[in-house]
């Protein structure tokens, strides 16, 4: 496979195990990220895998920047995942403007700049805000983002849409809601993950939201946005990802049932549900594209937590997001 891709914000989570798939099939890879830390690379991919991603640190926020590291990095396929979550932008949302919006425009004008005609980027379920039922919603739903991180995404795909109306650049943005797994360490939906992690080294943990959520396993989503930039579409797309969607009840008795501790149960939960719809139709894009996986709640919570304890076990299970 030649192929190369170019790839911001893959020092986080989803990007992770984006490059760890790509790797792992033969794939070059360049990061671009703001932050040179690779302890999630890490966690998930030994030396020899890391030793084949380049790596260039840089601020998405600068045009000239993006631009000159995705020309040298030679790539003819994008995926843009660099930005601030949710938390962020509501306490800074000029900032959270400017990396989300301003820093998708970048990626956009870059590619144009270079010539590059595929790019996929992250999206978010933040985009529909709250719906009055539970049925699950497909693309064709009312946007009416409740947060500025979910404004901000809304206008990405309608930015996405003007650089294929005007230069012809094809685009998928992806809308996952609660992506879970090792490396999901960031923002309130990060709170499962914490759980799991919290859950294998015996210290009690709260979920701080209640309802239900669409959970979908990380290596899942890393493979959707992996497909989509493989088997480009021409024309500007969204698509809905779509794991399980479960209730964090389930979710905390599902966590609690795998690590028996003697003083009860280690996980509790409560709080508001998240303010976006709990179920995401995902119709649209498995008609798209073909063999895309979805791992079973069970079996995805299981590899987290196994992952988790062999980590544990090496002494190489990073605890900040636990202690912050
Ligand atoms: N994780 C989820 O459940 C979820 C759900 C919906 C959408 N998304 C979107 O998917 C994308 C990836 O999510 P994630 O969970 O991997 O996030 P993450 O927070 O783990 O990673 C984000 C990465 O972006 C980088 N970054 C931030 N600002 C930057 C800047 N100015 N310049 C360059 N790099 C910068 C960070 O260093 C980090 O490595 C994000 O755009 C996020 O909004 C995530």
């Amino acid at each position: 496979m030649s192929e190369i891709y170019f790839i911001t914000g893959a020092q986080g989570c989803i990007g992770s195990w984006i490059v760890k798939a790509l790797i792992e099939r033969g794939g070059s890879v360049v990061v671009f990220d703001r932050s040179d830390d690779s302890r999630r690379l890490s966690a998930i991919m030994d030396g020899e895998q890391l030793a084949k991603v380049r790596f260039i640190t840089g601020d998405i926020t600068e045009g000239a920047a993006v631009l000159s590291a995705m020309n040298e990095s030679g790539a003819d396929r994008v995926i843009h995942l660099a930005g601030l979550q949710v938390p962020t932008c509501k306490a800074d949302p000029v900032a959270g403007a400017l990396v989300n919006v301003a820093g998708t425009l970048n990626v956009f004008e870059a590619a144009k700049t270079i010539g590059i005609k595929r790019v996929v980027y992250a999206s978010s379920a933040a985009v529909y805000g709250m719906n009055d039922d539970d049925a699950a919603l497909d693309e064709t739903a009312q946007c009416s983002p409740t947060t500025h991180y979910g404004v901000f995404k809304r206008a990405n795909e309608g930015n996405a849409r003007v650089y294929f109306l005007d230069h012809g650049i094809n685009s998928v943005g992806l809308r996952p809601l609660t992506v879970y797994g090792v490396n999901r360490d960031t923002g309130l939906t990060s709170d499962p993950t914490k759980a799991m992690k919290s859950a294998v080294l015996g210290r009690p943990f709260h979920i701080r939201f209640g309802g239900a959520t669409d959970f979908q396993y990380v290596a899942d989503t890393a493979a959707a946005f992996i497909a989509c930039a493989d088997d480009m579409l021409e024309g500007a797309h969204v698509f809905n990802l779509h794991g399980e969607t479960v209730t964090v009840d389930r979710i905390a008795k599902f966590i609690n049932s795998q690590i028996a501790h003697s003083n009860g149960d280690l996980i509790t939960f409560g709080g508001p549900p998240i303010p976006i719809a709990a179920a995401m139709d995902d119709s649209a894009i498995r008609r798209v594209v073909n063999g895309l996986p979805s791992t079973p709640l069970e079996a995805g919570v299981r590899e987290t937590i196994d992952r988790f304890a062999v980590l544990r076990d090496a002494g190489r299970l990073d605890t900040s997001d636990l202690d912050a």
